[in-house]
């Protein structure tokens, strides 16, 4: 494979502002030096000016005064060491989105830490491990939904697989207003149909939860369809996309037109490849995915909306060098596969301990949007919620069951999981450490060990749904036999 100058390299990933904590090592290249190697990374957290490339700028919040943040690459095992600085007018904490971090660097403010007051910093400091797609972003109350958040990308320190071009690609949604979502939804600007069925404007009294904001724009790297850069590739090229959802509240079903999609990682962790044509991506999940550039021209990345590939509404761009053409290259698609997790087989790895038998199986029922505002787990809302305590070294089983008329993704800290009803065929499940339960009675249990002692939140990623109740918390209590010691 060629090797790329950094040069190219900043082009390709269509980014900037990467950060970079130590050498960056190309996926199966030749290691070598991109950049001094930074020991610590600031990032600052404050109001910012930006503009989504609409023409309509507002004030977001922002890190380092981007949106998205700063990436963040560093390669396995190593330290990675960020130092919060909070530039706001409120409490602000970074939350290491799927990385098994130690539980007092996991940034849930009042579970794990104080919230970081304005003018005041914090430092985060934690192994790098295992490799793997993440997202970092902010866990304060609706922060994420004003814009604090990024990618988080830990390089394996040999890469199994090559690739020719990497790209990153963050799905989010936007409320083009000062302060981002939330404002929207103070302003009783919601989602017509969503959340609480036949009950008033979005804010209601103080203290009760708001509703899904009314979102007006949706972005690849915080740039809307039309000014987004194209996505280039070279005929023959085999590319890794790196595909993060750290929307609030919307689930995509993405697709790239004339060409299907090679999943080989789900939230960091490698699956045997299987090939979709779109990809189902709840709030905090991400996908790596190998796209081969065999079909020339000018193609649509796009949100398929009702259930036909035929329409949708476009994201982004992929664009073959040398053509010049500016109409989109439209394919025959009229039936196509849609990424499943039941389809998909994980791999072993040496980070991870099959979890073979389960000592406690546990249902988690979700429910709410109809008579209250509030979203529950157990028909309780947190903090009030139905906590669960584990030794370390436990094997819990985890039933969801979805009650409600809304996908919930469902996201715990510090852990894997096993998702069960995967690896049909090889007998080794998927490990994920967020998962979309289908509205409408869908079930979907997960399975993991309990190997990192500490308190865990456990909670839906929407982030309407979170702050209305629908979290509680896991509390693994140390075990000092050393049994399930990671
Ligand atoms: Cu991505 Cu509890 O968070
Ligand atoms: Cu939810």
């Amino acid at each position: 494979m060629k090797k790329l100058t950094r040069r190219e390299f900043m082009k390709y990933s269509g980014i900037s502002g990467t950060v970079f904590l130590s050498k960056f090592v190309f996926p199966g290249s030749i290691p070598h030096v991109y950049a001094e190697p930074v020991k610590e990374k600031t990032l600052t957290a404050a109001f910012s000016r930006v503009d989504l490339g609409t023409g309509k700028p507002f004030v977001a919040w922002t890190y380092n005064s981007q949106v998205p943040g700063p990436e963040i690459r560093i390669t396995e095992g190593e330290k990675a060491r960020v130092l919060l600085k909070n530039n706001l007018r409120e409490g602000t904490t970074i939350h290491w989105h799927g990385l098994p971090v130690p539980n007092r660097m996991d940034g849930v403010p009042y579970v794990t830490q104080k919230p970081v007051e304005p003018g005041g910093t914090f430092r985060y400091e934690f192994e790098a491990m295992p490799p793997g797609t993440y997202l970092y972003h902010s866990h304060a109350s609706y922060q994420l939904d004003r814009g604090l958040y990024g990618a988080f990308i830990v390089e394996p320190k040999r890469e199994a697989r090559s690739y020719d071009r990497e790209y990153v690609i963050m799905l989010e949604d936007w409320a083009r207003i000062d302060g981002g979502g939330p404002e929207a939804a103070r302003r009783g600007n919601i989602r017509p149909g969503m959340g609480v069925m036949g009950m008033g404007r979005g804010g209601g009294q103080q203290g009760a939860p708001l509703r899904e904001p009314l979102y007006d724009a949706y972005t690849i790297n915080g740039k809307v369809f039309g000014s987004s850069p194209p996505f280039k590739v070279r005929k023959g090229d085999k590319v890794r996309l790196r595909i993060l959802n750290p929307s609030s509240s919307t689930v995509y079903t993405l697709r790239i037109a004339g060409h299907p999609l090679k999943i080989t990682h789900t939230d960091g962790r490698p699956v045997i490849p299987a090939e979709v044509d779109a990809l189902r991506i709840g709030m905090g999940e991400r996908y790596d995915v190998e796209l081969r550039a065999n079909n020339p021209g000018r193609w649509h990345v796009y949100n398929i909306r009702d259930g036909s590939p035929a329409g949708g509404w476009p994201l982004g761009t992929l664009l073959y060098e040398g053509i010049q053409a500016l109409t989109y290259k439209d394919d025959p698609i009229t039936r196509y596969r849609i990424s499943d997790y039941s389809q998909l087989e994980g791999v072993d790895e040496k980070y991870m301990r099959p979890v073979s038998s389960v000592d406690r199986i546990v249902r988690m029922t979700l429910s709410g949007g109809m008579m209250s505002p509030y979203w529950t787990i157990n028909g309780r809302v947190y903090p009030d919620s139905d906590d669960l305590s584990l030794r370390q070294g436990e094997r819990v089983r985890l039933e969801y069951s979805n009650m409600s008329m809304m996908a919930h993704p469902m996201h715990l800290h510090g852990h894997f999981f096993e998702v069960v009803g995967t690896g049909r065929t090889t007998g080794v499940r998927v490990k994920k450490d967020t998962i979309t339960i289908p509205p409408h009675m869908g079930n979907v249990s997960v399975e993991f060990l309990a190997d990192n002692p500490g308190v865990w939140f456990h909670h839906c990623h929407n982030l309407y749904h979170m702050e209305a109740g629908m979290a509680n918390l896991v509390k693994v209590m140390p075990n000092l036999n050393n049994q399930g010691k990671r």
